[in-house]
């Protein structure tokens, strides 16, 4: 028979702002419910268990994962780098749907609610995943960097200009965090080990569009012209509705779509 885990109490750090004192309003609690498994541990089965804690202004997703970290449960793994947005190390499913912790009020959302690690990714414990190894891998399977034909750089070479259409484009799609939201919401991502997911086929577009970048449009069919790569996207644009960084992948995907349809039929 399991042991039945305790639900335990923690105050926020974060006090009240005056107004809120001096109103009497209650601060209401959360009952945060993290899906805990670490699979060095065999013996300990999945579980939930549930930690309250007191709401407060400005509080996120990450300010409460650290509060029950460093006051409550030392144990609980989560990761975080910058706290803005930029790093994309803390994607995990708030209820069900994938969002970055310090990206995420918690003023937002209901009084109760479930965290649970990113699918698709290799579990490292709890609510930390290793996205880094699946977009290395990915990364490396696109060859995503500016291809040139020459086979040795001209190091004294001024570097090469860019109309600012182009670099305003290309920036647009370098904004990816690569945080995983994209692939852990993708259908085909659950199905196929192998698919490149949003993040990839939007790699593709970004390549495609830099002028600097000499392969043709056979080279990219080589990594992207099958059910791993654009033609097994269902475009059903989970992806697109979960990007943190709003990222069009909808226009990207349906790009390289195009283009690669283009040649399948030569
Ligand atoms: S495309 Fe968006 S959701 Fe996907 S990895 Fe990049 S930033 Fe994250
Ligand atoms: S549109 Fe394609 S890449 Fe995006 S979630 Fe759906 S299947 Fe995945
Ligand atoms: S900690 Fe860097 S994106 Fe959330």
């Amino acid at each position: 028979m399991k042991t039945p885990i305790p639900i335990v109490p923690v105050r926020s750090c974060l006090q009240p702002d005056a107004a809120t004192a001096a109103a009497g309003i209650v601060q209401r609690k959360l009952h945060i419910a993290v899906l805990r498994y670490d699979p060095q541990q065999l013996h300990v089965a999945p579980h939930w268990q549930t930690y309250v804690l007191d709401d407060a202004p400005g509080m996120t997703l990450f300010i409460a994962l650290t509060e029950i970290r460093e006051r409550l449960d030392p144990s609980l793994q989560f990761d975080f780098v910058c706290r803005a947005g930029i790093c994309g190390s803390c994607a995990m499913l708030v209820d069900g749907r994938p969002a970055l912790a310090c990206r995420t009020l918690t003023k937002n959302l209901q009084a109760s609610f479930r965290l649970a690690p990113l699918p698709v990714f290799e579990l490292i414990g709890d609510l930390s995943v290793n996205t880094g190894k699946w977009m290395r891998g990915m990364s490396e399977r696109l060859q995503a960097w500016v291809h040139q034909q020459e086979t040795r750089p001209d190091l004294t070479r001024l570097e090469a200009r860019m109309d600012p259409e182009h670099a305003e484009k290309i920036y647009e799609l370098d904004r990816c965090i690569e945080c995983g939201c994209c692939v852990s919401a993708c259908g085909t991502a659950r199905m196929r080990e192998d698919f490149v997911g949003a993040v990839g086929l939007n790699k593709i577009a970004r390549f495609r569009q830099d002028p600097r970048d000499t392969r043709s449009d056979a080279d990219f069919y080589e990594l992207v012209g099958d059910d791993d790569g654009v033609f097994g996207c269902m475009s059903l644009l989970g992806c697109h509705d979960v990007c943190p960084k709003q990222l069009p992948l909808q226009t990207q995907i349906a790009f390289v779509r195009r283009k690669m349809a283009a040649m399948g039929w030569k």
